[in-house]
């Protein structure tokens, strides 16, 4: 395959935080569609996809979502609205679909690779997503941690902070995947977090175990949308190299 550097480094650079869309060229439902499918593609832990997208359609319901943003002009002037939501709670569901696909690719008996496949979705999963109310699984993740890692490196184990780290990274690259393909195709967005999280989820009636990962607002920006130049701490304050 070529090397398309050049054309990533022209999309990675077109990508900005605009707040102020033009209220009079809307984004096409291709756009979005796309860009959708690019965010399902999205690197995500475990192929565990613990994720939804829900895109806000309606006139009304944008409306109250905008509100829900606080106001916020990235909300209010969005052509287009898309709330990214993680969803932990979903984690049986998708271990059993993950352990399904193996399985259907499994003529008769497996052998030790896909036996070690099966194990992961069926043994591991659980241990890494499982949690009861008061945290006795956490305790017996961390003993296991704690014991496993005394010999030979161990993939650490944690409680229900780092399940939702979990799903929170993966569900925020799919946002930029979504927010990537939005810039590809000459258009705008703007991530934000900073929204009522409570009223987003019961407009969206998201259960319990459902979390906002962030809302993305979606338009052809405008110059006064951008905020000022695109500043960076520097390359080697951030980019440590280890040599
Ligand atoms: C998780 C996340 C949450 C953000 N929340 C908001 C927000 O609520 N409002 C806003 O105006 N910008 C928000 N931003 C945009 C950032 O301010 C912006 O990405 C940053 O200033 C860098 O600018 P750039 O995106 O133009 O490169 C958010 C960005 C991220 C990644």
């Amino acid at each position: 395959m070529e090397n398309k550097q050049g054309l990533f480094d022209s999309i990675v650079n077109r990508r900005r935080s605009n707040r102020r869309f033009n209220p009079d060229i809307p984004v096409p439902d291709a756009i979005i569609e796309t860009a959708l499918q690019h965010a399902i593609l999205a690197p995500n832990s475990s192929n565990m996809q613990c994720w939804e997208f829900y895109w806000i359609r309606s006139a009304e319901e944008k409306k109250k979502m905008a509100a829900y943003c606080l106001g916020q002009g990235a909300a209010t002037t969005a052509q287009q609205l898309v709330v990214f939501v993680t969803r932990a709670d979903l984690w049986k569901k998708r271990a059993r679909w993950n352990y399904d696909r193996i399985k259907e690719g499994i003529p008769g008996e497996p052998n030790k690779l896909q036996k070690r496949g099966l194990d992961y979705y069926k043994k591991l999963m659980p241990l890494a997503y499982a949690s009861d109310w008061l945290g006795f699984l956490t305790l017996i993740r961390r003993a296991i941690s704690v014991f496993g890692g005394l010999q030979k490196p161990f993939m650490r184990f944690g409680g229900k902070a780092d399940q939702r780290i979990t799903v929170h990274k993966s569900c925020a690259l799919a946002a930029e995947n979504f927010m990537l393909s939005i810039a590809a195709a000459d258009f705008d967005s703007c991530p934000m977090e900073g929204f009522d999280a409570v009223r987003v989820k019961k407009a969206l009636n998201l259960p319990r175990g459902a979390e906002i990962n962030m809302i993305v607002g979606v338009g052809k920006g405008t110059e006064q949308g951008v905020w000022g130049p695109r500043n960076r701490v520097a390359f080697e304050e951030v980019v440590k190299t280890i040599d």
